[in-house]
């Protein structure tokens, strides 16, 4: 998408977008560092946008993988139908919190990953505890939910549920950012 276009998208909507710039490449690849693509077998993305870390899942991901990506807004849904053929990947018009039912009509009773952008800090906390929530209880054990966020005030909502967390730094970001990456023990 152009980035004037992204801009004015996130701008219109920034209380559910939360930022006005894609994440970098460093940060698509640092969250996707944590992801074993060889097992991998589904993957779910909550906030695609435009695609930016949607790309590089499917880039890596096997042939017989699948990824569900869950978006609500109309502008990013419209443009990632047009953009994203894959047929490795179904585009979700629905929000995060809707993730296990979703699931479960389309016969998917556990996932490997979540992979998330959703911008919890600015989404009312009982929404943002639902989701988080629900990827948990979506993941199989050993399975990861990955994250990013500006700061490390968020920690709080993965350390009620989740017992094992891992932090990164990353720089390279406008703004710079931290991935949370929380493992759900067996
Ligand atoms: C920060 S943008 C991330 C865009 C892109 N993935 C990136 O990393 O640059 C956050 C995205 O989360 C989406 N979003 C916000 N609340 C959501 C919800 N409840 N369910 C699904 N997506 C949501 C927004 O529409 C937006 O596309």
């Amino acid at each position: 998408m152009e980035q004037i276009n992204y801009l004015k998208n996130t701008l219109m909507h920034f209380r559910t977008t939360g930022t006005l710039v894609r994440s970098s490449g460093f940060l698509c690849k640092t969250m996707l560092s944590n992801i074993d693509f060889n097992n991998a077998q589904n993957i779910v993305e909550l906030g695609p946008g435009d695609g930016v870390i949607t790309r590089h899942l499917l880039n890596s991901m096997k042939q017989d993988a699948h990824l569900y990506s869950f978006e609500i807004n109309e502008y990013f849904l419209k443009y990632l139908e047009e953009n994203f053929k894959d047929p490795r990947l179904s585009v979700l018009p629905e929000s995060a919190e809707h993730l296990i039912p979703e699931l479960a009509s389309r016969g998917v009773r556990e996932v490997d990953y979540v992979v998330s952008a959703v911008p919890f800090m600015i989404l009312p906390e009982s929404l943002t505890e639902s989701i988080v929530g629900a990827c948990h209880q979506a993941l199989k054990p050993g399975g990861k939910f990955i994250q990013f966020h500006y700061s490390l005030n968020a920690r709080k909502y993965y350390q009620k549920i989740f017992k094992n967390i891992q932090i990164r730094f990353v720089p390279f970001n406008m703004p710079p950012a931290f991935v949370m990456v929380c493992e759900k023990l067996g």
